[in-house]
């Protein structure tokens, strides 16, 4: 079995009891939050809950809740990240603030935060509310980190690797420890759970911003081209800055911070970084990750879910959205 075909046999379920606990929302909101849900979504993380869980001996269906707070926590930020990335599609659709305003948006993320956190309490489970809340921070650390370095010429590789670990892989880490929390793995396999997510998480990223300039939006229903409209000094512009002279560097360092790049010069940035193979070498980077991904696996027991786990792997780097 692959991935897809597993993913298309969990979705249904997962789908309905998104539905199910988006009641748990105030009805003014409900709608935004809805809009961002059904508008598709890879539902990577729920779908890592799942597989972690079963992975490690936890087969009842209790598993959904819990797997779709995290879907909920990751599509909140999403709506918050659209508005400070002043980003105008998501999944596809119109991003939700600019149907909804930017009020009710702002409030329905707020919502899905606090609708998440409630799920996850009532499975009276200390390890697991703390794994969540931990996430939570880390992610906003993340998005506050990123703010505070847009557009700032002196941003470092290390540093945007710390950014990219706050903002997405801690979350994704916490889908994968929550499953590991919830089958009662022990430490060694709960740490093992933690070490497949966040390197993922961090490979998951280094594509997303290496996609950034290569994947059109019809493919990946973002922006092209919306880290360096944003100003966000991401890995694929720090690899092609390192390529330029030091004139033509300081000239563009200079135009990103001051946010005066021509049309022109945004698309000549994106052909170049294409044709330089840079969004591949962002892979090769990512590659790095996921070889750590997959030996946390190496003494997980042998099940489908072992194997789905592993085959994510691959399609976190070949994927195209
Ligand atoms: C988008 O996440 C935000 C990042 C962390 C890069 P996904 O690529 O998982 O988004 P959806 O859920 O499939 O829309
Ligand atoms: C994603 O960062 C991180 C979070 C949503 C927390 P990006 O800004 O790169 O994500 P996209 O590209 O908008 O999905
Ligand atoms: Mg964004
Ligand atoms: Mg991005």
């Amino acid at each position: 079995m692959n991935v897809k075909e597993y993913l298309q046999k969990e979705l249904p379920l997962i789908n309905l009891v998104l539905e199910e606990e988006l009641k748990g929302l105030h009805p003014s909101v409900r709608q935004v939050a809805e809009y961002t849900l059904s508008a598709g979504g890879k539902r990577l993380r729920p779908l890592l809950t799942i597989l972690m869980g079963r992975a490690l001996g936890y087969t009842d269906k209790n598993l959904y809740p819990l797997a779709c707070a995290l879907e909920f926590l990751h599509s909140a930020t999403l709506m918050h990240d659209d508005i400070l990335d002043n980003a105008h599609l998501r999944r596809g659709k119109k991003s939700a603030h600019l149907v909804f305003g930017l009020t009710q948006t702002v409030l329905a993320g707020d919502g899905l935060l606090a609708l998440a956190n409630m799920i996850v309490a009532r499975y009276n489970l200390p390890p697991l509310t703390h794994c969540v809340a931990e996430a939570i921070l880390k992610t906003a650390s993340g998005e506050i980190e990123e703010i505070h370095w847009l557009r700032n010429p002196n941003l470092t590789e290390d540093t945007y690797l710390q950014i990219i670990e706050g903002k997405t892989a801690f979350l994704i880490q916490a889908a994968c420890l929550c499953g590991a929390i919830i089958a009662n793995s022990d430490e060694y396999m709960q740490d093992k759970a933690r070490v497949y997510g966040l390197n993922l998480g961090i490979a998951f990223q280094l594509v997303d911003d290496a996609l950034d300039y290569t994947s059109v939006s019809a493919i990946s229903g973002k922006p092209l081209g919306g880290d360096l409209r944003e100003g966000k000094l991401t890995l694929p512009l720090i690899l092609y800055l390192k390529k330029l002279d030091e004139d033509k560097r300081k000239n563009l360092l200079s135009k990103i911070a001051e946010n005066n790049l021509s049309e022109e010069e945004i698309e000549e940035v994106i052909t170049s970084i294409q044709e330089m193979g840079l969004a591949e070498k962002v892979r090769q980077e990512a590659q790095v990750f996921l070889q750590k991904s997959e030996k946390a696996l190496v003494n997980f027991p042998d099940t489908l879910e072992k194997e789905i786990l592993k085959k994510i792997l691959g399609l976190v780097l070949s994927r195209d959205k």
